[in-house]
């Protein structure tokens, strides 16, 4: 959800205008989401690094992420959506973290849209950990490290359980990963969007799946409509 700073600027006004209008953005995506029955949706709503912007843009960002998930419960659950949350959690604010933790207990019976908010997160730190967990597990002789393949990593990442993006839509122009889930969007659709966060819409993320629809998905193997090659 990238631009809100930008979209502010635009406007002579301060930063955090643009993050209180981005998490209006955030809670209609969210919504559309559930009713056009996407399955998993995943927020990066703040990174590891997002902790060295200035102290006064995080708290403002804690203490909105803590308004809106305070807000939105009740909607969460009225739409069917299961929210839990990624990422280095035990660093969050303790009322952001009492908040984020009562959303995951209060919607954990929905069926609906899992809806994964990134918070504190870091794909490199995601690997880290999980190398930890698994090392542990060799050396305490509940592993055998013959047994590491990727089914094993996958199991011990944050989206344990969870199928990998399918789609990965960056706004405001930057193409690149900036740390977001680096195991699991290997072969991710990658989307950018010149568009900044803040003027994100229901429209654009129509735009975005007709985009998607249109991908030919290859795994890196040959295109299914691709010839046989010439015997050599
Ligand atoms: C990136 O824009 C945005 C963030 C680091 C925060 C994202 C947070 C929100 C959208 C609001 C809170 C979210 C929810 C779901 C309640 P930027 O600040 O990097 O913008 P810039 O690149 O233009 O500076």
């Amino acid at each position: 959800m990238d631009g809100n700073g930008r979209w502010a600027e635009l406007r002579r006004r301060p930063r955090t205008f643009g993050h209180l209008r981005g998490a209006r953005i955030a809670r209609e995506t969210i919504e559309a989401c559930a009713e056009l029955g996407i399955e998993n949706l995943t927020l990066y709503a703040f990174s590891t690094e997002n902790w060295l912007r200035p102290l006064e843009e995080v708290s403002f960002l804690m203490a909105l992420l803590s308004r809106h998930l305070r807000r939105e419960r009740e909607t969460l659950i009225k739409n069917n959506i299961r929210f839990r949350a990624i990422g280095e959690l035990d660093r969050l604010p303790a009322s952001v973290r009492a908040e984020v933790d009562k959303t995951i207990a209060d919607t954990a019976h929905c069926t609906g849209l899992l809806l994964t908010f990134a918070l504190s997160y870091g794909g490199r730190q995601d690997l880290v950990e999980a190398t930890r967990q698994i090392a542990l597990k060799v050396a305490a002789g509940e592993l055998d490290p013959l047994q590491i393949d990727e089914n094993c990593v996958a199991a011990h990442l944050a989206t344990a359980g969870q199928p990998d993006p399918d789609l990965v839509i960056r706004t405001s122009g930057e193409s690149r990963l900036s740390n977001f889930l680096l195991w699991q969007n290997a072969y991710a659709e990658f989307l950018v969007l010149p568009t900044l966060w803040p003027d994100f819409s229901r429209e654009k993320l129509l735009e975005a799946l007709a985009w998607y629809s249109q991908r030919e998905r290859r795994f890196g193997k040959v295109s299914s409509h691709a010839e046989s090659p010439a015997t050599v």
